[in-house]
């Protein structure tokens, strides 16, 4: 499968779409709190997007190769859970950190974007953990500019987090992303710099380091889609969709309440 180099029309779309994925997060932000279901976030976020918006859940019935249908309309994983949780009869409590990964579908163009959050009081390793995850994906989405490569990207995140004492899961990616939920290229959040595809203007992409505060081994539960860390270490996620510009880079996946990029 070939990368696809956005047009200026398409380019206009996936703006579209990545802003509204990123207002459902804003929208969702104050029910993330102590007592409330993911069933019941899950049940928000449908409505935010089906009724208000008039977008599309793209999680809800995906079914790529080899998966059953995703039975629900966002990600929710919790503590231990690295991504794809299922959203359920779980009551979230405090010191729980949970990923919220949205994407949505506008005019046939995919938004895709996730935050943690942190429920109630959390402990110092907990917030440490997703303030460092947060880190991670900018340092990687500031590698991104035409002429840099894959490997500049993944080598940017992998170092950040080991030398915090972190693990990057490997068997999960960011992804090319357009007028399909998953496409080519592959973005790897480990690896080495100057290796692997060359970037230019319009590609879009997303970067989305899930990183362990213990080791980074994974396995998946019987469900067919939650991913957990192997030694139960909590995981975190941050994702954006990315735009590679002439000059650098773009965030597509912005809103009102997004939380700043961190400096440095
Ligand atoms: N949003 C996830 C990603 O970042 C994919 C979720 S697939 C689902 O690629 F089916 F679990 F929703
Ligand atoms: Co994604
Ligand atoms: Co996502």
């Amino acid at each position: 499968m070939a990368v696809v180099i956005k047009t200026a029309e398409e380019i206009h779309g996936m703006r579209e779409a990545g802003r509204l994925a990123s207002e459902v997060l804003d929208f969702i932000t104050p029910y993330v709190k102590p007592g409330v279901t993911t069933e019941h976030l899950d049940r928000l976020c449908h409505d935010y997007m089906v009724h208000e918006q008039q977008t599309i859940p793209a999680p809800l019935n995906y079914a790529p190769p080899g998966y059953s249908p995703f039975p629900k309309s966002i990600c929710t994983s919790v503590n231990h859970q690295v991504c794809h949780g299922i959203p359920g009869e779980r009551v979230l409590k405090t010191g729980d950190i949970v990923n919220l990964d949205i994407t949505v579908i506008k005019n046939g163009f995919h938004g895709d974007t996730s935050r943690m959050f942190l429920v109630g009081d959390c402990s110092v390793a907990a917030r440490r953990l997703c303030e460092m995850t947060y880190r991670c994906m900018w340092a990687g989405i500031r590698q991104v500019k035409p002429g840099a490569s894959l490997g500049d990207i993944g080598s940017t995140i992998q170092q950040l987090a080991e030398s915090s004492g972190f693990s990057v899961v490997r068997e999960f990616c960011g992804h090319g992303i357009g007028r399909r939920f998953h496409e080519d290229p592959q973005i790897l959040h480990y690896g080495k710099a100057g290796t692997g595809m060359i970037l230019s203007p319009g590609m879009i992409f997303t970067i989305e380091p899930m990183i362990n505060a213990g080791r980074r081994e994974i396995r998946e539960l019987a469900d067919g889609w939650t991913i957990v860390t192997k030694d139960h270490s909590l995981s975190a996620q941050w994702e954006h969709t990315v735009l590679v510009t002439d000059e650098g880079f773009e965030v597509l996946t912005q809103s009102a309440g997004s939380p700043p990029a961190p400096l440095g």
